[in-house]
């Protein structure tokens, strides 16, 4: 599958070259930015809103400076968690604060997250307080993911409860604002929003996982989390805690097609089907790859 061939995640790569293209020359954050947004993956959240808002009746344009604004906190997040994790690698490109230091690594995070809050300033109350609150539970998880690696826990409520803050409330705020742009009722927004959950909250346990079994040779950092293995590793052995969190990863997947299963048949539902399993459980490592 070639998310990249997509209109929705062509459109978005677009309107990242543009924005990038209009930031003034007078300071190096046009580099910075330019830096950041290189770096940054297949766009998978933006495209859940987009398809969301299809799903829902929208047209793509009335819903890309949505979709901009998310990958643009998103952004601004990575560039504060490899901050934090003292990253080295992202993507097999260096930090943005390895190659132009912390303070200018630091202020591109804030005009990221400030563009971002003009775009979705448009879009009006409910789409705006969705997303300043997905952008507020990012923090309190990452605030907590700080604690739990500074105490050593390996707690799995206090895990999951970390995930959901610090990666799947981006993914909820990115399907219920899909939603809500296309005009759709409460009902069908919280729909959304916990299909979004639930695909972030798989979507972390398979990064944690790839982390854990060192799959991601593009990847490195100082600071690695603990994952869902090696909480399970408490209590099991290797192979068992491996397939225990495959059980997780493919019940959550599951549940996340259920809630959107109903809306009818089209391309769009389908893209979102598949983005689901691609991030996902496509993802998750052979058993046997792993070092233990
Ligand atoms: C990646 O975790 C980090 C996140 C998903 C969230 C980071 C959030 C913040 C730094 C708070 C800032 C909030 C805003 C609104 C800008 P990870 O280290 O497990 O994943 P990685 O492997 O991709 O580094
Ligand atoms: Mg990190």
């Amino acid at each position: 599958m070639d998310i990249e061939k997509w209109d929705e995640c062509r459109s978005i790569n677009k309107a990242l070259i543009d924005f990038v293209e209009e930031i003034d020359n007078g300071s190096n954050m046009k580099k910075v930015v330019a830096h950041i947004c290189q770096s940054c993956g297949k766009k998978t959240r933006p495209v859940i809103l987009l398809l969301s808002s299809r799903i829902c009746g929208s047209k793509i344009g009335n819903a890309l400076d949505a979709a901009l604004s998310i990958e643009l906190i998103h952004s601004a997040s990575l560039i504060h968690d490899d901050l934090l994790d003292r990253g080295i690698l992202r993507r097999g490109t260096k930090t943005a604060h390895e190659v132009y230091g912390t303070p200018a690594a630091m202020l591109a995070g804030d005009y990221l997250i400030s563009k971002s809050i003009e775009l979705i300033s448009a879009y009006g109350k409910e789409v705006g307080m969705e997303f300043g609150r997905a952008g507020m539970e990012m923090a309190e998880g990452e605030a907590m993911d700080v604690d739990l690696l500074e105490k050593n826990s390996n707690n799995i409520v206090e895990y999951f409860n970390c995930i959901e803050k610090k990666t799947a409330s981006l993914f909820a705020a990115s399907a219920a604002m899909g939603a809500y742009v296309a005009g759709a009722d409460e009902d069908t927004v919280s729909k959304f929003r916990l299909f979004g959950n639930k695909l972030g909250t798989a979507y972390q346990i398979v990064d944690d996982m790839l982390e854990y079994t060192s799959k991601v040779n593009n990847k490195e950092s100082i600071q690695i989390s603990p994952s869902l293995v090696d909480i399970y590793r408490q209590d099991m052995a290797d192979s068992k805690a491996i397939e225990k969190t495959r059980e997780i990863v493919e019940q959550l997947v599951s549940e996340a097609h259920e809630i959107v299963d109903h809306f009818p048949p089209s391309q769009s539902l389908n893209r979102l089907h598949e983005i689901t399993n691609y991030a996902t459980k496509d993802l998750f490592p052979e058993v046997g790859t792993r070092k233990c």
